[in-house]
């Protein structure tokens, strides 16, 4: 019989509920049993868990974070900690193992199937849409409609008082919540990692837009592109604009899932159980072109998902 072990790891993410949800609610049916480590990586260390059965998964789908807790966990990037938790899924007979999680737990899910005990499977889940294998992860919709609603809000201010707005969302290294954030926003530029931060250009678009007559500017940052304070400094002395940063921050993170979120996180959650029915281990679910399907966890962690430059491009051509 198969024992599945369910684990949320790393930033939690609107829809983390729902997966878990969809796993349970497909599984059980299947004869097969659930049990759910808590607190991330650590719970599957220290041995902290819980079965699940239909129930406890009821009224969840609408929550953000997770009901099983995450967590980030150093230890488990050593050899030590690794083998703590295969003592531990040995333990709980688990044949198969669920990781609900971004990029980084994928790379732990990784070195945990190098171990050839147990079977290994991959939910995309992070507000960084940062998951090669699949064009959005769950919980990224709805942050980045969590962002535009601050945003529309900050343009009100930014029309009335004539400034210049640099808002900061997050992301980590990647700029995939700024790019969708600042082209729905009709942001007039988009700052992101991939691309070096060229402030002479800002400074020009600034001046142009000034002789155009906009009254609002606002400019969306990825986190990953380095001090926004210090530009955001700089602006000012350089075009006597009145600048204000704007660091959304952990107000992205949480929050009930949008439908797309749910959505996805029900079509991954059932897909996954189909996986480890059929034993297509080793494997990330995803969605490609509007289909579910999967990726090899080593190609997944190996493999960088590229940002759509064309899109940067279009947001300035749009603002003018
Ligand atoms: P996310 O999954 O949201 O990207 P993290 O990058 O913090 O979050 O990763 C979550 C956890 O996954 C880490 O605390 C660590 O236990 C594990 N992890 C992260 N990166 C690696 C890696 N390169 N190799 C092995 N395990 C990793
Ligand atoms: O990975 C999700 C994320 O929210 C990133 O966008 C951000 O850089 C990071 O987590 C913050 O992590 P923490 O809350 O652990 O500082």
């Amino acid at each position: 019989m198969k024992r599945i072990g369910v684990v949320t790891s790393g930033g939690d993410a609107p829809g983390m509920n729902a997966v878990i949800r969809a796993i349970v609610r497909r599984a059980i049916p299947m004869e097969m049993k659930v049990i759910g480590f808590e607190n991330g990586y650590s719970g599957l260390i220290a041995d902290e868990n819980r079965p699940l059965n239909l129930r406890s998964v009821s009224g969840i789908i609408n929550f953000g974070g997770t009901f099983l807790g995450s967590r980030r966990c150093p230890e488990f990037k050593t050899e030590e900690g690794l083998k703590k938790a295969l003592v531990n899924l040995k333990k709980h007979e688990i044949t198969d193992l669920i990781v609900i999680g971004g990029d980084g737990s994928l790379n732990g899910a990784l070195d945990l199937s190098r171990f050839d005990s147990i079977n290994v499977y991959g939910v995309p889940c992070s507000i960084d849409n940062d998951v090669y294998g699949t064009d959005e992860t769950v919980g990224f919709d709805t942050a980045v409609n969590t962002a535009l609603w601050a945003i529309d809000r900050i343009r009100d201010t930014a029309t009335s008082h004539r400034r210049v707005f640099v808002v900061e969302v997050m992301g980590r290294k990647r700029g995939f919540l700024a790019l969708s954030v600042g082209l729905a926003a009709g942001s007039e530029k988009i700052l992101v990692p991939e691309v070096k931060v060229d402030i002479e250009e800002v400074l020009e678009l600034l001046e142009n837009n000034r002789k155009k007559g906009k009254k609002s500017n606002i400019i969306v940052a990825a986190e990953g592109v380095g001090d926004l304070r210090m530009f955001t400094q700089k602006i000012h002395r350089k075009t006597g604009y009145d600048v204000r940063l704007s660091v959304l921050g952990y107000i992205q993170r949480g929050g009930s899932p949008t439908a797309r979120s749910r959505i996805l996180a029900n079509l991954f959650g059932s897909e996954v159980v189909r996986m480890v029915e059929f034993e297509n281990k080793n494997r990330v679910v995803g969605l490609l072109n509007g289909k579910v399907t999967s990726t090899g966890l080593e190609e997944a962690c190996e493999k960088k998902k590229p940002l759509d430059l064309d899109l940067l491009r279009l947001t300035e051509q749009l603002a003018t």
